[in-house]
């Protein structure tokens, strides 16, 4: 669909993306040791199908095979809910949850600390949120896609981090992907101008090695290629006529660090 979202589109989409942040506050009492990814996968689809009366935009998407992405550790993103992975005391988990209301798609991701986890674990957690909360302080009309990118990769780097190219954000609405990309790296002033009305993700997937990843043999699951721990969280943005709003807010969050929300 269009890069520039009308007035109805924006309601339904404020809509969807309020869901998909319902769902994540829904999954989190649940992420404890002893569980399994497809169990969280289970009581997902059974909240969004039969509490929200959403579609979960994965299932069946150029044949993913489950509703939700669970991402464990070293994976980078798509993970695949199965019996096999059960939660341990220190894992870092990124749930991503995508659902479809009225044909409109809502997108957002965070990563959820299991028990104690190393100081390395949670530095790097701490730090991709990070990036993305500077990511949504670059948007405004005006402003370039590059100024995201860079904004994030100048963070995640001066911490020692790497800042994954093989994935990127994504403009969204009644496609799930959609025109433009968001690159996570790039430089100040480079890429697509910002206009009120546009809506895309911005999801960091930040690594403690190198950005390199590998697919393995599923042609889903994404992994670091040295094995290291990697950390995404993801929003979906709204540029407005004076700066940004954020389409997926959770309550625990506060955004009053933004001088460019709405
Ligand atoms: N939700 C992911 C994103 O942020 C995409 C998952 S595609 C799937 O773009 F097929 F793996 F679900
Ligand atoms: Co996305
Ligand atoms: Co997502």
């Amino acid at each position: 669909m269009s890069l520039i979202k009308t007035a109805a589109d924006i309601t339904a989409m404020r809509e969807a993306g309020r869901l998909a942040a319902d769902v994540l506050k829904f999954i989190e009492p649940h992420i404890r040791v002893g569980i399994s990814t497809l169990e969280l996968d289970r009581l997902a689809h059974a909240y969004m199908t039969e509490v929200q009366g959403v579609i979960p935009a994965p299932l069946n998407y150029h044949g993913f095979p489950k509703s939700i992405c669970t991402s464990v550790n070293h994976v980078v993103c798509h993970g695949i809910p199965t019996e096999k992975k059960l939660l341990k005391q220190g894992d870092i988990i990124n749930v991503d949850i995508t659902v479809i209301k009225d044909g409109y798609h809502g997108d957002t991701s965070k990563m959820f600390l299991v028990g104690d986890c190393s100081v390395l674990a949670r530095r790097l957690c701490k730090v991709a949120q990070e990036c993305l909360y500077l990511g949504i302080a670059q948007v405004r009309p005006g402003a370039h896609l590059g100024d995201i990118g860079h904004a994030i990769q100048t963070h995640a780097e001066a911490q020692r981090f790497s800042v994954v190219r093989d994935y990127c954000g994504h403009g969204i609405g009644l496609g799930f992907h959609e025109e433009p990309q968001v690159l996570h790296y790039g430089r100040p002033g480079t890429g697509m101008e910002l206009q009120p009305g546009m809506i895309f993700t911005i999801e960091p997937m930040i690594n403690a090695g190198s950005y390199h990843t590998r697919l393995l043999a599923d042609d889903w699951t994404v992994v670091t290629r040295d094995h290291q721990l990697s950390a995404q969280w993801e929003h979906m943005l709204l540029v407005t006529e004076s700066g940004v709003e954020v389409l997926t807010p959770r309550t625990e969050e506060d955004f009053s660090f933004l001088e460019n929300a709405a």
